[in-house]
């Protein structure tokens, strides 16, 4: 068990036995600092918000629950302890000892990794970074803050694996992750659901509920990863995580619930009617759930990778929950794909391991469907017919096999004219945006109190009532 000290970096790491380490680490803190107060929640920086802090690795009792000023976070270095001599679970390299250093060969290939990682971090930070202004209550207010200060750990987490196994080339890369910024033309974040705009409250929630989800999935196969301080870090990452998606799916139901219930009062089912009575009509969910699935089903990559292929052979990356499966090293057998030929879609049969990012984004599908049955079944208790699904994988790709294709949310191939005739059925346009933003004017402050779009949730935080003064601000 590895003890957490304090010190300018809570870290369990035994930073202070590492005095160059620590001395690079500090320098970098004040840049940290800057961006934080730069790209962070904009407006509560001088609030105190009832936020939980890691103080130890062990899976009972790892957090702390208190009052802080957001820039007085504790964000630490912390690594899940050591699985005593560790071997390697998957790959040409299965059951040699998990690599404590780099093999040179595979340095740029892990360091892109990390770096692709550790850039959505800070990246979702400042997609939410004005949310706070129009949040829906203060329950929500701090499970958004919650969220944010997580993630700066999380940047935190990557760059302690730049500075320590990476030289020259890991500090230059985690000086880049504070320079670039979501949505920015000349410096974007890396990946594309990362550059989006998130500027209602109803995308954050189909945000950490989707976008989150691909996090956890990319956070389970490093876990399985070759080089062990990588795989410790995300295995630490992950009890994070799921308080992500924990927001991510309660908060959709929350609105689902309300929808229905006033669905149910006034009899209603005609999208204008419930707009005017207030809340998001069940087609409008529907589009932004298409709208967020989609992008977060590209951030697995294209389905057939020779990259991916690598990264399972040499061992960096494996497949969530490597143990799940019979043959961990996947020589022998194909996966089915249906691919896209001259506007056909066609089965063609891919050696297993170019077909890695397609088994890892099979394992999210599912996990994803298990909230749509959830906020099904709200529907269904109220009596109401409608039913929320995950579009086709085919649907609104720009990525891979399926891009440049034009697929329906059922996945039928369509003319590109017939596609864009018929989009605004599927995806969000302006008009559906504006009104999402109409409900969302102004910040709901009172404890207890929730917007009219939203129902309440069921309990509040770490045995606090919903009421709880979940967020004080400074000149209240
Ligand atoms: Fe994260
Ligand atoms: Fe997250």
């Amino acid at each position: 068990m590895s003890e957490i000290t304090g010190g300018k970096i809570p870290n369990n790491v035994n930073l202070a036995g590492d005095r160059k380490l620590q001395r690079a680490l500090e320098a970098w803190q004040p840049s940290f600092l800057r961006w934080w107060q730069d790209m962070g929640p904009a407006g509560f920086q001088a609030d105190q918000v009832f936020l939980r802090t890691a103080v130890s690795v062990e899976p009972e009792g790892w957090a702390h629950f208190d009052y802080v000023k957001m820039p007085d976070y504790r964000w630490g270095i912390f690594l899940a302890d050591a699985v005593p001599d560790r071997k390697i679970g998957f790959g040409d390299h299965m059951g040699e000892p998990a690599w404590q250093q780099i093999p040179g060969e595979y340095r740029n290939a892990l360091r892109r990794i990390v770096v692709s990682q550790g850039d959505t971090e800070p990246a979702s930070v400042e997609q939410q970074r004005l949310l706070g202004r129009t949040c829906p209550s203060l329950y929500d207010l701090r499970n958004l803050f919650q969220v944010n200060v997580e993630e700066g750990r999380h940047l935190w987490a990557m760059v302690y694996l730049l500075h320590t196994y990476f030289g020259r080339d890991g500090r230059e890369e985690a000086e880049e992750l504070l320079n670039r910024r979501s949505g920015d033309a000349d410096k974007p974040r890396i990946l594309g659901a990362f550059n989006e705009p998130i500027e209602d409250w109803l995308s954050f929630f189909m945000f950490t509920y989707f976008t989150d989800r691909d996090g956890k999935f990319q956070l389970l196969a490093l876990a399985e990863s070759a080089f062990d301080p990588l795989s410790r870090t995300t295995r630490f990452m992950l009890t994070e995580e799921a308080h992500h998606m924990f927001v991510g799916e309660t908060g959709v139901l929350r609105a689902v619930e309300r929808t229905a219930q006033v669905m149910r009062e006034s009899g209603k089912d005609h999208p204008d009617d419930l707009r005017r009575l207030g809340v998001i009509d069940l087609p409008t969910l529907q589009r932004y759930l298409n709208l967020w699935y989609s992008l977060s089903l590209d951030l697995f990559g294209g389905e057939i990778s020779s990259n991916a292929a690598t990264s399972f052979a040499t061992g960096i990356k494996g497949r969530a929950k490597e143990e799940d499966y019979p043959d961990h090293r996947a020589l022998t057998g194909t996966y089915p794909l249906e691919t896209v030929k001259e506007g056909r879609l066609q089965r063609e049969e891919v050696p297993m391991r170019n077909a890695m990012n397609e088994v890892l984004r099979d394992a999210y599908v599912v996990d994803c469907q298990r909230g749509v049955d959830k906020w099904n079944r709200a529907l269904e208790e109220k009596g109401l017919p409608f039913r929320l699904r995950l579009p086709s994988r085919r649907f609104h790709r720009q990525i891979g096999i399926y891009a440049g294709a034009f697929a329906d949310p059922d996945g039928h191939l369509l003319s590109e004219a017939d596609w864009r005739a018929r989009a605004d059925a599927w995806l969000p346009g302006p008009s559906d945006r504006a009104f999402v933003r109409s409900l969302m004017q102004r910040p709901i402050d009172q404890p207890g109190t929730m917007a009219g779009w939203l129902g309440a949730p069921r309990q509040g935080i770490k045995g606090r009532p919903v009421d709880f003064q979940y967020v004080r601000r400074a000149e209240a």
